[in-house]
């Protein structure tokens, strides 16, 4: 009997125009263009302008993913986006694509996941296409991190940057497809990287607002051993579940958090430079957009062909963490 999976059928990405470079850094905290490229691989960054939101970015790379699948909006069953930077806490950023799409027939929502956020999403489309409960899916990784960045804070305003990235995914029969796919997190890591003030525990008001309690605080050194040691396990958990080894991939795309991490990991799972892609330096941190974005500029470069194996992995603020395995 033949194999029924989940297969990514078109991609797409977008992102503002604004760059803000490592030289305008030096300008706003202590800190330097040799600092930020010897410790993070980052040169430059994209920031949205004012009035620049996630859904518009988020549109933007969606329309393109479905019109490389060949589809129409209304062909889609499933829309999950995946965000720490909604446009507004109701309705779901995925509800404000929805409509901007015209993708009528869509259950639409929202994933928070962090950075970890595309691949859980690709995860859930693919149990969703393989049980027959969704035909096409699209899936979303969008942020505007810039609007919770502290601009003083030279700890963490170096590394993020804001972007959308988008695909489609749909039914395929036989060996191609997603192979394996697994997501995991632990709320005890959950202080490392946070934003405390804007919900319910701690509400916004103008107190929150002049603390600061809305950006992202992160404890850069310990997320950094967390987030090798469980992209390199989860990538190692994924390719045996498919009965595979990482000789066997032909690129892995991890997330860009910083680019010590995926030299680290790659050299954990012995995939050498070559195999290995990054957009770090002209990007810098997209979160949940940096896989989904990574992956089209892949696929536009021509790094990816029929039959290719590529290993996805990431890690993120939760903490969250993911792989996916997929036979192009
Ligand atoms: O997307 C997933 C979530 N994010 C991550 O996984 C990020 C993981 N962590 C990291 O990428 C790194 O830990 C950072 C890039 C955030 C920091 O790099 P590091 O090599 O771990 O530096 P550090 O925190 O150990 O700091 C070393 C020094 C400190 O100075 P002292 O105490 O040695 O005098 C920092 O104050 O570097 C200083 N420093 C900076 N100096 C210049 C920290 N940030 C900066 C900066 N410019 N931007």
């Amino acid at each position: 009997m033949a194999i029924t999976r989940a297969r990514i059928l078109g991609t797409g990405h977008s992102y503002p125009e604004g760059i803000l470079t490592n030289a305008d850094l030096e300008k706003m905290v202590e800190t330097s263009d040799d600092w930020i490229t010897s410790r993070t691989g980052i040169k430059q960054r994209r920031k949205a302008a004012a009035g620049e939101y996630t859904s518009l970015f988020a549109v933007r790379a969606a329309r393109q993913a479905i019109e490389r699948a060949g589809l129409e909006p209304a062909d889609i069953d499933l829309l999950l986006c995946a965000t720490v930077t909604p446009d507004q806490i109701l309705p779901s950023t995925g509800c404000i694509i929805q409509a901007e799409l015209g993708a009528n027939n869509a259950a639409a929502m929202d994933l928070v996941a962090a950075c970890s956020g595309f691949l859980y999403g690709l995860t859930m489309a693919d149990t969703m296409i393989r049980t027959g409960r969704s035909k096409y899916a699209l899936v979303i990784g969008a942020e505007i991190l810039s609007q919770y960045v502290d601009y003083t804070d030279r700890q963490t305003c170096v590394l993020f940057g804001d972007g959308a990235g988008a695909a489609v995914l749909g039914v395929v029969e036989g060996d191609r497809g997603i192979l394996a796919a697994r997501i995991r997190s632990d709320g005890r890591y959950l202080e490392q990287l946070f934003s405390p003030g804007g919900g319910t525990r701690r509400p916004p008001s103008a107190e929150t607002l002049a603390a600061g309690d809305h950006f992202f605080k992160m404890r850069g050194n310990e997320l950094f051993k967390v987030a090798v040691r469980s992209m390199a396990d989860i990538s190692r958990e994924v390719l045996e579940e498919a009965g595979l080894t990482a000789a066997d991939v032909k690129l892995f795309i991890p997330h860009q958090a910083n680019q010590r991490i995926t030299d680290a990991v790659a050299n954990k799972l012995n995939v050498e430079n070559e195999r290995v892609y990054s957009n770090i330096a002209m990007h810098g941190n997209t979160s949940s957009a940096s896989i989904p974005i990574g992956l089209d500029e892949c696929i536009e470069a021509g790094r990816i062909n029929d039959g290719d194996l590529v290993l996805l992995a990431s890690f993120g603020g939760g903490v969250t963490w993911g792989g996916v395995l997929m036979r192009w």
